[in-house]
């Protein structure tokens, strides 16, 4: 069976990505196979899984991305491009799906065509995981719609990291009504935890006490390596795989894994 997560949080710079990338490769490393699904125009899973706009890297692809899958209805299997890791793919994004949300709102099945292209590739995975913007609009939406097992949802130990959260639970109770009645929140992990700040603790205090149930006790501190190695299109466990970050990814993930069972 396949596990569907889609990462969450319209505050920008939460840790998204950074959770997606590199949870998925430690998946792969686990012998599962992963498909990374990267619904943000942004496109920096894309970019760190060493997959850029220019890459002559895809294997003999049109440079589809999920935006022809969206709006086009080009078959997911066409758009899914391999990577250096052999049990990760991608589906790429690129700058063009900003322009997904306009173009949507006319759709009647507007917030569930992710759902849909995922369906007829879905049984070549153990897991999807899915990147998103940083904002509640459609192409979040159909994020929250398409998974199976759960919103995990990256929070900075900053300061104003818990505004928005209320809206993003409403969002999510919104969703799990009239779109996904399976949806639920499976895990918030802290990121960005700065032990020598008060700070940190008091946000990672206050996250705790807001999700009891979902706070993963792996808190991802903050390490430079983990913001160095997308520039390379390396994750965490092939740039720096002694770093604080790499056993901070590994923990976080075995857990997951073991709240699975
Ligand atoms: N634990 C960490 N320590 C230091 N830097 C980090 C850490 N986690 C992420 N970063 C860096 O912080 C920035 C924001 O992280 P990331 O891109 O994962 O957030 P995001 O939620 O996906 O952002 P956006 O909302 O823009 O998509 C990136 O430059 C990333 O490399
Ligand atoms: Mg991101």
């Amino acid at each position: 069976m396949t596990r569907i997560y889609t990462f969450a949080n319209q505050k920008g710079g939460a840790g998204k990505t950074t959770c997606v990338v590199n949870m998925g490769d430690y998946l792969t490393g686990r012998r599962r196979s992963v498909l990374v699904v990267d619904m943000d125009p942004q496109a920096n899973a894309t970019s760190s899984i060493g997959m850029g706009r220019h890459s002559d890297e895809s294997d003999g692809d049109a440079g589809l991305t999920v935006y022809d899958a969206l709006i086009d209805g080009m078959p997911f299997a066409s758009v899914i491009r391999t990577t250096r890791r052999p049990r990760l793919h991608l589906i790429p994004s690129s700058p063009s799906l900003a322009g997904v949300e306009v173009e949507l709102v006319g759709m009647p099945d507007r917030e569930t065509r992710l759902r849909k292209a995922l369906a007829p590739v879905l049984h070549h995975y153990d897991y999807v995981l899915i990147d998103t913007p940083p904002s509640l609009g459609l192409l979040t939406i159909n994020a929250l719609t398409a998974t199976d097992d759960g919103v995990i949802i990256p929070v900075q130990c900053e300061y104003l990291a818990l505004e928005g959260l209320g809206q993003l639970i409403h969002t999510i109770n919104l969703v799990h009504d009239n779109l996904n009645p399976r949806l639920t929140v499976a895990g918030v992990v802290l990121t960005m935890y700065d032990a020598r700040t008060r700070l940190s603790q008091e946000v990672a205090d206050e996250v705790k006490r807001f999700f009891p149930e979902q706070v993963f006790n792996t808190i991802v501190p903050r390490n430079v390596r983990l913001s160095e190695a997308p520039s390379f299109g390396e994750t965490i466990f092939t740039y720096s795989p002694e770093s604080a970050g790499a056993l901070a990814y590994s923990t976080l993930t075995e857990e997951l894994l073991s709240r699975e069972e």
